[in-house]
This record gives C-alpha cells, sequence and structure tokens, in this order.
C-alpha cells in the first residue's frame, strides 16, 4: 500500500488531551496500525488454523520419519519462526496456501539454535519429539517472556521420569536417553499444574518410548487434543487426550499423516469481541463452538446474543446496554487467559463493576494502562483488575505489550471515538493471520501505516 495515500485518507486525525511526555514512543520505521473508530461492522469472517495447535503439531512432525502434510497453517510470523527452526534439524518444508509439507526423514542435527529458540517459547516443545526420534536433544531454554516467568521446570521433571539424563548448561537443555538403545522408557508423571507446554512435550516423547506413560493432571486444551489426534493419525497409541489423564503406549515408529488442524478459538473469540464491542453483527466459521463455551458464556452473561447458526458457525449479535461480569482465568475448559485482554477491553464500556483475576500467568495485564490511555476507568492491584464502565473510549496511541494485549488494544481502538494508533505490532503479527483484511472486509477502518516520529 502507498504510505502517502494512506495518510491522505485518514486526515484529519482525531485530537487527544495526552501530554506528549506520556505517550508511548514510536519506534522510528516501525509500523503503526491507525484505527478509526465507531465504524459499524457487518458481514462474515473467516477463521483461520490454530496457532498454539500449528506450533506443536509442527514439533510433533519430528516424530515422524516419513514426514507430514499438515492443512489449514495460518500465515504468521510464529508459524515462519518455528519453520526456520525445523529447517536448521535438516526438516524439509514447502509451502503452499494453508499446506505445509514437512519432509522430517533426514534430520542433520539435534540441536536447535539460540537465536530462533529464544524468540518463540513453542519452539523449546520440539524438545520432546526431538529427543524421542533421536535419543538426544540440545535446546536453548525458551527466553523470557513479557507474561510471566513461564519455567520449563515441568518439561525437565517429565523428561527424566521418562529416563532421560538432563542437564542444563550455558542456558542449553541437554538431554539424552539413559536406555542403552537410545529410547525413552514409559513412566508414570504427575504435572504439578496442568501446563499445556510440559503436557504436549512429555505426550510427544512418550509416543516413541518404550512401555505405558501415563500423565496425570495433563492439560485438556483442545491444541492438546490435536496434537494428540496427529500423533495417533502417525500411528501412536494415545488414549484420554482432552481429560486429565493421558495414556500413551509407545510404538517403534510413526509415520507420515496428512492432518488438518483445528480453527483457532483465540481469533474466533477476539473476533466475537471485536462484534460485542462495536454493537455489531459478525458470523464466523470455521469454528468449533464446543472451543468457546466459556467465550460464549460470558458474552451472554454481557447482554451480547450469540447464535450457534451451524455445528461449525456462529454469529453474535452485539447489544445497547452491556452490563460487567468478573472473570478468572483458568485453565481449559476455564476461561481463557489468552481471551482475558479482549473481554477486558469489552468490559470497559459495560454498566458497573467487572472484577478480572489473572490465575495463569503473574504478568499479564500490562494492557490495563493503555486502555486506560483510550479513557477506560481500570484499577489493578497484583493480578486483580477492577474494571468500572465508562460511556466511551477515546482514540489514543497505544503501545502493544504482548499477543493478546495487541488484540485488545485493537478491538478497543474499533470502539473507540476518534483515531487510535496501536505500535509494537510484532506482537499482533505472530498470532493473528491477516487480521486487518479480515477487519476491512467487514466494515472496519484500519491503516497500516510506518511513521518516523512520535505520536
Ligand atoms: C500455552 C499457550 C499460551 C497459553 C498458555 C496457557 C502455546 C504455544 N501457548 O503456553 O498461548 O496462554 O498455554 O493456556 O500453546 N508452568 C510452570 N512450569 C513449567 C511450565 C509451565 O510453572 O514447566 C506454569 C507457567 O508459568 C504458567 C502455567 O504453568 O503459569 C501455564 O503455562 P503453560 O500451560 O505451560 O503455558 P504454555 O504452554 O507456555
Amino acid at each position: 500500500m502507498d504510505l502517502g495515500t494512506v495518510s491522505q485518507i485518514i486526515e484529519p486525525l482525531a485530537s487527544t488531551t495526552l501530554e506528549l511526555s506520556q505517550m508511548p514512543q514510536i519506534e522510528p520505521n516501525a509500523p503503526v496500525l491507525r484505527i478509526i473508530g465507531k465504524a459499524p461492522l457487518s458481514g462474515h469472517v473467516p477463521i483461520s488454523g490454530a496457532k498454539n495447535s500449528i506450533l506443536a503439531l509442527m514439533a510433533g512432525t519430528l516424530l515422524s520419519s516419513e514426514g507430514c502434510r499438515i492443512r489449514n497453517v495460518p500465515n504468521l510470523a510464529d508459524v515462519e519462526r518455528m519453520s526456520d527452526i525445523l529447517e536448521t534439524l535438516g526438516v524439509k518444508i514447502s509451502r503452499t496456501d494453508e499446506v505445509l509439507d514437512l519432509d522430517t526423514s533426514n534430520l542433520t542435527t539435534n540441536s536447535a539454535p539460540y537465536e530462533l529458540v529464544s524468540k518463540m517459547r513453542a519452539s523449546f516443545f520440539a524438545l520432546g519429539s526431538l529427543l524421542a526420534r533421536l535419543g538426544s536433544a540440545k535446546m536453548p531454554l525458551p527466553g523470557g517472556c513479557a507474561i510471566g516467568a513461564r519455567p520449563v521446570e515441568l518439561h525437565v521433571r517429565g523428561l527424566q521420569a521418562l529416563g532421560a539424563d538432563v542437564q542444563i548448561e550455558h542456558g542449553i537443555v541437554i538431554a539424552h536417553a539413559k536406555s542403552r538403545n537410545g529410547r525413552l522408557q514409559g513412566a508414570k508423571i504427575y504435572l504439578d499444574c496442568p501446563s499445556v507446554g510440559a503436557t504436549e512435550t512429555l505426550m510427544m516423547a512418550a509416543t516413541l518410548a518404550e512401555g505405558q506413560t501415563i500423565i496425570e493432571n495433563a492439560a485438556q486444551e483442545p491444541e492438546v487434543i490435536d496434537l494428540a489426534d496427529l500423533c495417533i493419525a502417525m500411528g501412536a497409541q494415545i488414549h484420554g487426550a482432552g481429560t486429565n489423564t493421558i495414556i500413551i503406549d509407545g510404538v517403534d515408529r510413526l509415520h507420515f499423516a496428512d492432518f488438518t488442524a483445528i480453527p483457532d478459538r483465540i481469533e474466533a473469540a477476539t473476533f466475537m469481541v471485536a462484534a460485542a464491542i462495536t454493537r455489531s453483527t459478525l458470523s464466523m466459521s470455521p469454528v468449533v463452538p464446543a472451543h468457546l463455551t466459556a467465550a460464549i458464556s460470558k458474552l451472554q452473561d454481557i447482554g451480547v446474543t450469540v447464535q450457534i447458526d451451524a455445528p461449525d458457525k456462529i454469529t453474535v449479535i452485539g447489544g445497547d446496554r452491556y452490563r460487567a461480569v468478573d472473570i478468572e482465568t483458568l485453565p481449559y475448559p476455564g476461561f481463557p487467559t489468552d481471551m482475558q485482554a479482549q473481554f477486558m477491553a469489552l468490559l470497559t464500556i459495560c454498566e458497573g463493576n467487572g472484577v478480572v483475576t489473572e490465575t495463569v500467568f503473574e504478568n499479564r495485564l500490562q494492557h490495563v494502562a493503555e486502555l486506560n490511555r483510550m479513557g477506560a476507568n481500570i484499577r489493578l492491584k497484583n493480578n486483580v483488575a477492577v474494571v468500572t464502565g465508562v460511556p466511551q473510549l477515546s482514540g489514543a496511541p497505544v503501545m502493544a505489550t504482548d499477543l493478546r494485549a495487541s488484540a485488545a488494544l485493537v478491538i478497543a481502538g474499533l470502539a473507540a471515538d476518534g483515531e487510535t494508533k496501536v505500535m509494537g505490532l510484532h506482537h499482533l503479527d505472530r498470532g493473528y493471520d491477516r487480521i486487518e483484511e479480515k477487519l476491512r472486509n467487514v466494515g472496519a477502518k484500519l491503516y497500516r501505516t510506518i511513521e518516523t516520529v512520535n505520536a
């Protein structure tokens, strides 16, 4: 897009009452998303494949000595990064539209590069599949993350239980199977908390182990089921994925599979909130309504109408008046931490007080300051935010601090009076497939541009 044209389209800019010194600084030449609020939305939004599934599925393909085809792969920076990591391990990858072909027949190294793993936590989950396939693996610790410390000791302890020697040297996890034949050994593993990543790492590792593995207090997220389904399609013996006890009977090898990832429930929930906050009607498909139970229930409590039109399609109909609700994030099937920021954006315009309690990640409320910048009334103490509804948000320059926070700010911008400039777009690009195009197609007014001066 011609940036000169963009500036012309969106002038004149809305004024803001904030002092320059309070405003987020625009990084030179970094893209900025400019949103003109209050445009009514209507129409249909196509939902892409689930980011969190795809990343785990890509790690899972390392288990197959014949390669894999994965369908419904979204266009995301995280998918590109994961592809780069797999390619350094010797995987040959080709992509046509939403189909990813991965030739995993010849892995050339057991060692993943620090520069890439440190940028994306999910790549660490490949430790389990790499170790199971090769009998040894070296994986840099994932970098710290804006939303919390996110340790990996559950992954490490679980792999040790499966008969791996695991050492951490100079920030690199070095693991090898202790048995003479280089295979992991089935074991009973209890997870202190139902970590999604640890469940996935250990489930993958156990598919090629000798004997039976039982993972107790396992994560029950749909993405765990999707990964189990891929492994089963490759010949693994897995029972109970989606419950808190997963039983894996190890097999000697896994083969080719052609697999389609589930739709992204977090992306769908984000568009559901976009419809609600703009008091618009949007339909979306494909979705799995059962994966959205927590989001649908909260929207209905707020006063939003949600219709399930078909087994894979829902319509969200916004209303005139919304009442505040309390939200507490929990492991699935509780309310997802990945939807907390977007729902907080909606709560800012609900009548009354809503209490948002973040229990999964200790530092995942950084969007509070940015929403307040847009006129929201949110008080924060530790992991609890009290959101008092205001009649109207007002557009402002804001900084995205993590992936879901960036979506929340975009959503808030859609409903705000005047113009919102969202910065820190690399977060948004990690996890939302063509979000601007999808929003523009249903009537939103937003443009990405490059600016070289402060807002
Ligand atoms: C996954 C999702 C992320 C989502 C999160 C929770 C992917 C790629 N990412 O992240 O979008 O927000 O689940 O639904 O699927 N923990 C430990 N020790 C460990 C591992 C985790 O204490 O060894 C803690 C974490 O610090 C956190 C909690 O467990 O407090 C849940 O984290 P976890 O489920 O592991 O999240 P991820 O798998 O990293």
